[in-house]
């Protein structure tokens, strides 16, 4: 038999098989008749469910307190795609985002300094201007699902050594939600759990930058019941995940990737076997112990700095995306924080990441096949770097590089300037989707569903 077109139907024929027992398999004649029965009715209960379901959407809930939201949710809690409320045109019918309008101190002051749009960190900057022309957008924040509040905290740029500083991001933000908690009634209704704020750096939602000391300051309090939107991500518990949060990828401007890879065409030649550029202290300290972290580099660079086929640098170079876009490996090492924008430039550019990062959470699981398209190293085994990627390179080497070049996984990593179906804001917004139970909106009896099709 075929398999149906979904899980649903699927489940139905299932169901169905179970109640009647299987069938005598000795009459032939009869099986196939009754086979040819079940296939009818299954086919036909499918069809009918699939209307229902369709249907349900558009008649308004009959009792009170049994919202739409929750019954669709039952019913497709088995679907992978399309997530709920995702339409199969790849838009968001049922997800509505307000856009805090907050004073320009807040938001739009800083990109007077240009490299608070283009940055790593830019995210934070990325995904207000891709709400803003979003078809999830709403201007009435009373059919509001979720409310984005734009701060932008990673643009005060140091003067001494160029990192933001964020030392200003808790009051910035408290100040922030001081005033939308005066203005208006939607974040002391929910207690702000159904607003969205972008934390982008290293330790996001902690808002320092050194490991410890996040950890000891912990998550705003202000902040705890919302969602936060951060880079930072590690599988296992971490006091700066304790609040409801997404995973998203670091920024890099698609613009400048798209230079380079009319240079650097994906299949063009690789003539770098492992490449890495970037800070390897040959004698770390043990600041704050944060030593651990570039130990792992420092490693790489003093067992393979002599192999010929190893390409390391120490030292910032403008031009490095065409160095990626000329390897075939390319290392992901741990940082000061388990993530960094190699990531997503080795993915763009079609370069193998090779993620050296134990515990690292990785964004957009369910789009990205970070498994097949990416080889992981433990830190631990990073002395044996060599012998692992001779052997990836001589059993799937060619796999892994025909899925990682699958446009649509290059372009889940990329934030547009306005939304575009699958790239990074889409995906955050289908996260969001994935949230509606934390939608004061769609958990009122009163929700209105938007009807036109
Ligand atoms: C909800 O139910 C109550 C009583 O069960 C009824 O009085 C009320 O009008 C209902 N409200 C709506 C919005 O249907
Ligand atoms: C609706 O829910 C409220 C609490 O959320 C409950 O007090 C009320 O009895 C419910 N009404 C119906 C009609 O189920
Ligand atoms: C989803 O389907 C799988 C089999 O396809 C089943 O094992 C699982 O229990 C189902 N989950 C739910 C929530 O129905
Ligand atoms: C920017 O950071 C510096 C520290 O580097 C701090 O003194 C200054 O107050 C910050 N600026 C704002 C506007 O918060
Ligand atoms: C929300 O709560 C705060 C603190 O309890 C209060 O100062 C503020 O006026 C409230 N906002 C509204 C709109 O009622
Ligand atoms: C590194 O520093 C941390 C905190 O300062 C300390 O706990 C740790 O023991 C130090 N590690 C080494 C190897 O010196
Ligand atoms: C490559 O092959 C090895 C075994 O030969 C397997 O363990 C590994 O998961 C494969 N990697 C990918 C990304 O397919």
């Amino acid at each position: 038999m075929a398999q149906p077109p979904n899980g649903r139907g699927y489940y139905v024929k299932m169901k169905l098989l179970h109640k009647h027992g299987r069938p005598h398999l000795q009459d032939k004649n009869c099986f196939y008749r009754y086979y040819k029965w079940l296939l009818w009715l299954s086919l036909s209960l499918y069809f009918f469910t699939s209307y229902l379901i369709s249907n349900n959407h558009v008649k308004p809930p009959s009792q009170n307190n049994t919202t739409t939201h929750v019954s669709r949710a039952l019913i497709q809690s088995n679907h992978t795609t399309p997530p709920h409320a995702l339409s199969t045109l790849g838009s968001f019918k049922y997800l509505k985002v307000f856009v805090y309008d907050l004073p320009p101190k807040y938001n739009t002051d800083w990109l007077s300094n240009e490299r608070c749009s283009k940055h790593l960190f830019a995210s934070e900057v990325a995904i207000h201007r891709a709400l803003l022309t979003s078809e999830v957008r709403t201007f009435d924040p009373y059919e509001a699902d979720f409310f984005f509040v734009p701060v932008y905290v990673s643009c005060n740029f140091s003067t001494v050594n160029g990192f933001p500083a964020i030392g200003h991001a808790r009051s910035l933000i408290a100040s922030a939600v001081n005033l939308i908690s005066s203005e208006y009634p939607f974040w002391n209704r929910s207690r702000g759990s159904d607003h969205v704020f972008v934390a982008s750096h290293d330790f996001g939602s902690c808002f320092h930058t050194l490991e410890d000391v996040a950890v000891a300051d912990g998550v705003p309090e202000i902040m705890r019941n919302s969602i936060v939107l951060q880079t930072f991500g590690v599988v296992h518990d971490h006091p700066c995940q304790k609040v409801e949060h997404v995973v998203i990828p670091p920024y890099v401007s698609p613009e400048s990737l798209q230079d380079t890879i009319q240079n650097f065409p994906l299949n063009g030649r690789r003539d770098i076997w492992v490449f890495f550029r970037g800070k390897m202290e040959v004698h770390p300290k043990n600041v704050s112990g944060r030593f651990y972290s570039k130990k792992v580099r420092t490693e790489i660079w003093r067992k393979f700095n002599g192999d010929r086929r190893f390409y390391l640098q120490r030292h910032r170079f403008a031009g490095y995306q065409s160095e990626i876009a000329r390897s075939v490996f390319c290392l992901c090492p741990l940082g000061w924080a388990p993530w960094s924008p190699r990531l997503v430039e080795s993915v763009a550019l079609g370069c193998v990441p090779v993620v050296i990062a134990d515990g690292i959470r990785l964004p957009f699981l369910s789009a990205v096949k970070w498994s097949e398209i990416s080889v992981t190293v433990a830190e631990k085994d990073v002395g044996r770097l060599a012998e692992i990627l001779e052997r990836v390179e001589a059993t799937n080497l060619s796999s892994i590089q025909r899925k990682l070049w699958d446009p649509a996984t290059r372009r889940a990593l990329l934030f547009n300037s306005q939304v575009q179906e699958g790239d990074a804001t889409w995906h955050v917004l289908r996260a969001l989707s994935e949230k509606l139970d934390r939608s004061y909106r769609s958990s009122r009896v009163s929700r209105q569903l938007n009807l036109d099709t």
